[in-house]
Formats: C-alpha cells, sequence, structure tokens
C-alpha cells in the first residue's frame, strides 16, 4: 500500500526522497510526490502514475534543499490523480504532510472543519488531517499533532513538514508502521525497513500515538500526550544486497532462487541438524502446553493463510491436535468465542496486514495466548503477540510472496513436529528421521531451480491460456490453492484450485478442450484418487500436467504431460513442489509481458481493511 519516506540532513533531500520511494514502490501505488524545504519554501511536485512521471517533472524542475518527505500513494479515497497525489496542506498554508492508513471518521470531520473556514481542494481523507493540525496549529507543532490526534478515528502514519520549523519532520502513527533511524549524514523515516538500509540498520519502530520529531541532529520521540519517551533500538540484520535486485530480472525470479538458502537459514534457527534434534528452547510450547492446549486457530491473509494450510495438516498429523485455519478478514467478524485451551497462530511475513492485527488483538483482549510467525523483527504483530517465531526469509520485494510462503510453511512443520514430540504422538527417533531427511531439502530445491528452463518453455507455449484449474487433495489441495493464487496475481490469467474430488460437484462443467488442468499429487495414499479425476477432465478435452513424486505408472496415459519431482516424506512434498508452481507463475507473466513485480492492482503490505 502506500509508502511513505522522508529525510533531514545535511544532504540534498531530493535524491534520497526518490531512491526511497523507488525502494517502497514495491508495495503498490499509482501516484507519487514529494515536498522539499528549498531555504525559503515548501516545494511540492507530486504526479499521477509511475513514479518516472514524478521524475521526470523534478528532472526540468529541479528541487533542492536539504528536509523532505515522499509518498507513493495506493488510492482509497478519491482517484489517482494531481490533486489527490500527497502530501496535502492546509488552507493557512502552514503546513504540508503526507498519510498512510484510512481515516474513518473523515466526512465528519471534514464538514467540521468546512464550517471552521477550510477549503478542501482534494477528495482525499488525508486532507482533512492536514487541515485539522492546521486548525488547530499555533505555534506548537508537536501540541498540535496531540491535539490532532485526539479527534481522529482509524489509522494513520504521517509525516509533517510546518513551515515556522522547516528543518524538522515530525511523524505520528496509529495501526499504520513508520520506522525511522538516524543515519551518518542525518534523519530518516519510511514505512518499511528496506528503504532505510542504505543508510542504517539500527532502527526503531514506532508504536500507537506515539509521536517522533526527525531533526538533523537526532530523533526524539514523544507519547500520546506530548511527554518524551527513550525507545529501544533494533538493529536489522538484512543487508543492502538482499534488498537489490542484482543480475536477477525480477524480484520474484530472485526471491524464488534464494529459496533453498531461505530455507536452510529458517531451518537451521530451530533445529540442529548436527545432532539432529529440534533446539526445545527456540519453540513457544513449554511442557504443560503438551496437554493445556486443547485447540489451535491459525490466521492470517494470502499467502500467509494458505501457508496456515500447511500448518493445520502438520499440527494435526503430527500433533493430533484439533486445529482451525481462518481468513483473517472473516475471523474477525465472526463473532467468535474462544473456548479455554485455545492458541491463535498469526502468521504475516510483514507482521503489518491490517486484518490479521485486528484478529490477534481481538483474541488478546479475549485472554487468548497469541503466537506468531512473522518475518519482520519489530513489526506490529511481532511486537504485539504472545510469542513469536520469526521466519528468516530476508526481505521479500515482489508482491507474489514466494519465498516468506517457502519459510512459514519451514516454521510450521518444526512448531508441529515439537508439540507432537511434547505430546507423545511423535517419537524422537521420527524426529530425526524427518529432521535428515529435512537436511536434504535444499539440494533438492536448488536442482528444481536449475532445471527451470523446462518450466521457462513449457510457459512459452501455454501463455495464452485464458482459464487454468490446479488440482489435487490433502496437502496438495492447500498447494493447489497457493499456485493458483500465484498464476493469477502476477499473470493475471483465471486461475482456481480445486478439491480434485469436488469436481464433479461443478467445476468440471468448465472443462473443455484444450482447458489447462494442472494435477498435484504429492501424496502417494492419494495418488490414485487424484488420477481418476485426471482422467475426468482429460476426457472431456482438458490438457492435463500431472507435478508428482511417484510413480509414472500411477499416471501414465491420464495426462499429457508431468513435472516429475524427487521422492521425499508426504509431508515435505510441498516444499519442492510449490517451486516449479511459483517458476509457472512467473514465466506465465513474463511470457505475457505483465508487470511481474508489481502487478496491478496489488500491493505488498495491506495495511487497511
Ligand atoms: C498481500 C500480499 C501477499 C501476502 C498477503 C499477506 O496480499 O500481496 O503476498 O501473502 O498480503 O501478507 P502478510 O505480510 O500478512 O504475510
Amino acid at each position: 500500500m502506500c509508502g511513505i519516506v522522508g529525510y533531514t540532513g545535511c544532504n540534498n533531500a531530493t535524491p534520497i526522497l526518490l531512491e526511497g520511494l523507488d525502494t517502497l514502490a514495491y508495495r503498490g501505488y499509482d501516484s507519487a510526490g514529494i515536498a522539499v524545504w528549498d531555504g525559503e519554501q515548501i516545494v511540492m511536485k507530486k504526479e499521477k502514475g509511475q513514479l518516472a512521471n514524478l521524475k521526470a517533472i523534478i528532472e526540468n524542475e529541479p528541487v533542492f534543499g536539504v528536509c523532505g518527505i515522499g509518498h507513493t500513494r495506493w488510492a482509497t479515497h478519491g482517484e489517482p490523480s494531481y490533486v489527490n497525489s500527497h502530501p496535502h496542506g492546509d488552507t493557512k498554508k502552514q503546513l504540508v504532510l503526507v498519510h498512510n492508513g484510512i481515516i474513518e471518521n473523515y466526512l465528519r470531520l471534514k464538514n467540521m472543519l468546512i464550517d471552521r473556514g477550510c477549503e478542501f481542494v482534494s477528495d482525499t481523507d488525508t486532507e482533512v488531517v492536514a487541515q485539522l493540525i492546521g486548525s488547530v496549529y499555533s505555534g506548537d507543532p508537536k501540541a498540535a499533532i496531540v491535539e490532532a490526534m485526539r479527534f481522529i478515528e482509524g489509522s494513520f502514519a504521517l509525516a509533517i513538514l510546518f513551515r515556522d520549523d522547516p528543518h524538522r519532520i515530525y511523524c505520528a502513527c496509529k495501526d499504520s508502521p513508520m520506522v525511522v533511524g538516524f543515519g551518518k549524514d542525518g534523519a530518516h523515516i519510511a514505512s518499511d525497513i528496506p528503504a532505510l538500509l542504505s543508510y542504517t540498520r539500527d532502527v526503531t519502530f514506532m508504536e500507537d500515538k506515539q509521536i517522533a520529531v526527525l531533526s538533523p541532529e537526532g530523533i526524539s520521540f514523544f507519547d500520546e500526550f506530548g511527554e518524551w519517551i527513550d525507545k529501544p533500538v533494533v538493529h536489522i540484520d538484512w543487508d543492502m544486497d538482499s534488498a537489490k535486485k542484482g543480475s536477477f530480472e525480477h524480484y520474484m525470479i530472485k526471491e524464488i532462487c534464494e529459496e533453498p538458502v531461505a530455507f536452510r537459514k529458517t531451518a537451521e534457527q530451530y533445529v540442529s541438524f548436527r545432532e539432529m534434534r529440534l533446539k526445545g528452547d527456540c519453540f513457544p510450547w513449554g511442557d504443560g502446553d503438551a496437554q493445556s492446549i486443547k485447540r489451535i486457530r491459525i490466521i492470517g491473509c494470502g499467502t500467509a493463510y494458505h501457508a496456515g494450510l500447511l500448518g493445520k495438516k502438520y499440527l494435526t498429523t503430527l500433533a493430533k491436535i484439533p486445529v482451525e485455519a481462518d481468513i483473517a478478514s472473516e475471523f474477525r467478524y465472526a463473532d467468535y468465542v474462544f473456548e479455554p485451551g485455545e492458541v491463535l497462530l498469526l502468521i504475516s511475513q510483514s507482521g503489518e496486514t491490517a486484518d490479521t492485527i485486528a484478529a490477534m488483538r481481538m483474541a488478546k483482549q479475549a485472554g487468548v495466548r497469541t503466537i506468531a510467525v512473522c518475518n519482520v523483527i519489530g513489526s506490529t504483530i511481532a511486537r504485539e503477540a504472545d510469542e513469536v517465531l520469526f521466519t528468516y526469509a530476508g526481505p521479500e520485494i515482489a508482491v507474489a510472496a514466494t519465498k516468506s510462503y517457502l519459510t512459514q510453511a519451514t516454521v510450521l512443520f518444526l512448531a508441529a513436529l515439537r508439540l507432537g514430540q511434547l505430546r507423545g504422538t511423535v517419537s524422537d527417533d521420527e524426529v530425526s528421521a524427518l529432521l535428515a531427511e529435512l537436511e536434504g531439502l535444499p539440494a533438492k530445491m536448488e536442482a528444481l531451480i536449475e532445471q527451470r528452463g523446462d518450466i521457462q518453455y513449457f510457459a512459452s507455449r501455454e501463455f495464452s491460456a485464458r482459464h487454468v484449474f490446479f488440482i489435487g487433495r490433502g496437502i496438495d489441495n492447500a498447494l493447489a490453492m497457493e499456485a493458483a493464487l500465484k498464476l493469477k496475481e502476477v499473470s493475471y490469467i483465471h486461475s482456481e484450485a480445486y478439491a480434485a474430488g469436488e469436481l464433479k460437484h461443478g467445476t468440471i462443467a468448465l472443462i473443455e478442450e484444450g482447458t489447462l488442468v494442472i494435477a498435484l499429487m504429492t501424496q502417494r495414499h492419494l495418488a490414485a484418487k487424484t488420477a481418476s479425476n485426471m482422467e475426468e477432465v482429460r476426457v472431456r478435452g482438458a490438457n492435463v500436467l500431472a507435478v508428482t513424486n511417484g510413480r509414472l505408472d500411477d499416471i501414465e496415459g491420464h495426462c499429457s504431460k508431468v513435472w516429475q519431482l524427487d521422492e521425499t516424506n508426504e509431508l515435505l512434498s510441498p516444499f519442492c513442489a510449490i517451486i516449479p508452481m511459483q517458476l509457472f507463475a512467473y514465466y506465465m507473466a513474463v511470457q505475457k509481458g505483465c508487470s511481474v513485480d508489481k502487478p496491478r492492482n496489488l500491493a505488498k503490505s495491506v495495511t487497511v481493511e
């Protein structure tokens, strides 16, 4: 969603802001703008569309100054246009600001401000905040922010430049992320860590209703009443290169290629491969949990939810515990009554997804224990959940999640294995055997990635497909859901996942001559069943591709092509099977000339409902 950057120091702010906006572009946007203090006035430049449009304007009319803010906007209130782009100001021209989030009571506030003489120029909720702060401002920026925050309902991350105090950036947050850091040449803010990595890896995460004041000398923090507070600095060990595309054409393919390393890095945090045992201390389960946990409810959105479906299978199979998995946006309004002994397991790469945060807070309010699987240290979910199992995927820039899915599945598998060990449903020998097999997976993943030319060739023949169906049973059904999501989000091809056994209850009516059906068959005990479903669609004209790690004679004759995977334990099969699915989505999108890393209408981090 929207991105915010800001800089105040001794260098020219404009290139720093533009570079930061470039780095945040992956979040998704449809217009961009900056505001810079040029020594005399605050100069604003903004434009609809790609950042290149804004850059072209700035090239013609350069802006120099040492303090500024910038924004990429993903339209919510008001269409993408010049007037609706940020920054926005107040009628008295005392300040300009950029905003992420949604102001829920903006219409009420707008009417009140119009009565007070404010003249609005845009359709945005953001302008309401600018006018509100302007209307209570009487020379003390911090006091005006404190006062304005009392009226605002909704979510916000704000970066504000006041004309009377032009070397400082004032920031405030609620339910929308903001990170600040001090580099060697000044202070920086951004809505996401990658935009700060060029300047510092020691950062501070702002929390609800806190205010930060950035000056060339340092950063101070205040609470919602304007009282000074001390805040911890968090060291981020992601390096710059991991947030750069390097020699790859797109982030998505780079991140797929990084999966074996991300997998190994994550697994090594929880497993001692030397001793072939789980590091018991790294899991949130204590001895008492084996009996006291009665049910686990898994919550996530998009790909994280799909990883949760794998987690459900792992926990039920290995720990023999009742598990439900829900989409956060549904769960938060489901009037759900938690039962004693229930644990909420939240899955989120960014740790900032609005619906997942809401579900977590609901559970916390009900006194329910929350455990998060999260990739970003210091993010809202990582801070607020009772316990966190981190994934070590490094920064994921492409909107389509790939390595985060794989590492989430890794952590879920290991957490289930540990809980099973404690509950006595998995023996120590079984644990060691599974870990030994797990250790060998990166080599298998690498081999799959090396053979990606075959998938590219297949995509070059199939990219004009209008509909693709992914079918599977059990774990393969969960995998099919992720494969279909990947394909539709990056290639815009209509794709659906169907439990293979459900096909006959409706979807088979859509199969016609040449429809591409991809059958996932990594579960040997279900292979014969899925083979029958493949045959049912084949005889109706479908072009069937099978992805299997089983025996070919099970499927021969039922499909026109097979992608053969190495044999693995069935529970571990998703770690390899997902890679060709991600590669297939990627190459289909490349063939179609789609914007692979930033698909239309999508955002990496969905920080509003
Ligand atoms: C968006 C992203 C997806 C991601 C989902 C959940 O839809 O485009 O890639 O899976 O949000 O994000 P989270 O950060 O909570 O895992």
